[in-house]
């Protein structure tokens, strides 16, 4: 099984182009590069928007989407709106209370996608992520969020715009007591890195407008190239790979 994950598009209004970059014409590209790729599922793990939740922007991406004709999945970024973003691409039944949370079963393995858009995770959340990574119904090792569970070492995020500290204490008390190491996939951090820690892996995925430099404090785009992740699950492996759209 193969799933490609985007995340950060940042999409404005048409005639944005926020740091001289066309992010409409980079999803398109990416897009092309998807079509090409043809994998099962595609997710995209939130900040759709550039500064706010617009459902012109969410019909935007979504008729760009669509045309794939790929199994997608959608997550809200502190730069979304969840309740307008399920609307718009038709999933308020997966939505709980002003949070768009659930799980996927793909080829018998539960996959979770989680909401972070406050920074921060309801206790109902919590306790459902929990259940389902203490259950023993079927595999569920994989978790998509839009912000990182972890201080990831670029300091510019990390000490403005982290999942808030008692959300990421609770998150790793839960992944400890999983069945099996964890792999978490997000982005937030315009960077790609990978994370081991006691309880699994993460994942941070590069942005599909601007990556950020990850060694200084004020924000510094480091470059403009579009990225994205592969994930390959085949049985007991999971092979995973970040590609940037370098023509
Ligand atoms: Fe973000």
């Amino acid at each position: 099984m193969r799933i490609i994950q985007i995340t950060d598009q940042h999409v404005g209004k048409e005639e944005d182009q926020p740091h001289g970059v066309d992010v409409r014409h980079n999803f398109q590209r990416l897009c092309r590069r998807i079509a090409v790729l043809r994998p099962d599922h595609l997710v995209i793990t939130g900040d759709l928007c550039l500064e706010n939740g617009d459902s012109e922007v969410y019909r935007w991406i979504k008729e760009e989407v669509d045309q794939l004709d790929i199994p997608y999945e959608v997550l809200s970024g502190n730069h979304d709106n969840p309740c307008l973003l399920a609307d718009v691409f038709g999933v308020t039944a997966d939505m709980k209370g002003q949070e768009l949370y659930y799980c996927r079963t793909w080829e018998g393995e539960r996959f979770l996608f989680l909401d972070t858009t406050p920074g921060s995770l309801s206790s109902r959340q919590l306790d459902w992520v929990e259940s389902h990574l203490r259950s023993g119904e079927g595999r569920c090792r994989v978790l998509f969020m839009h912000h990182p569970p972890v201080i990831a070492g670029v300091p510019h995020m990390d000490s403005k715009y982290p999942l808030q500290a008692r959300y990421r204490e609770a998150l790793e008390l839960i992944f400890a007591k999983a069945r099996e190491p964890v792999r978490v996939f997000c982005g937030h951090y315009h960077h790609a890195r990978t994370i081991e820690e006691s309880y699994g892996t993460v994942f941070i995925s590069p942005s599909s407008y601007v990556q950020i430099n990850p060694y200084v404090e004020h924000f510094q785009p480091e470059h403009t190239t579009p990225g994205f992740r592969v994930i390959e699950v085949q049985g007991d492996q999971l092979r995973t790979s970040v590609h940037f759209m370098v023509d």
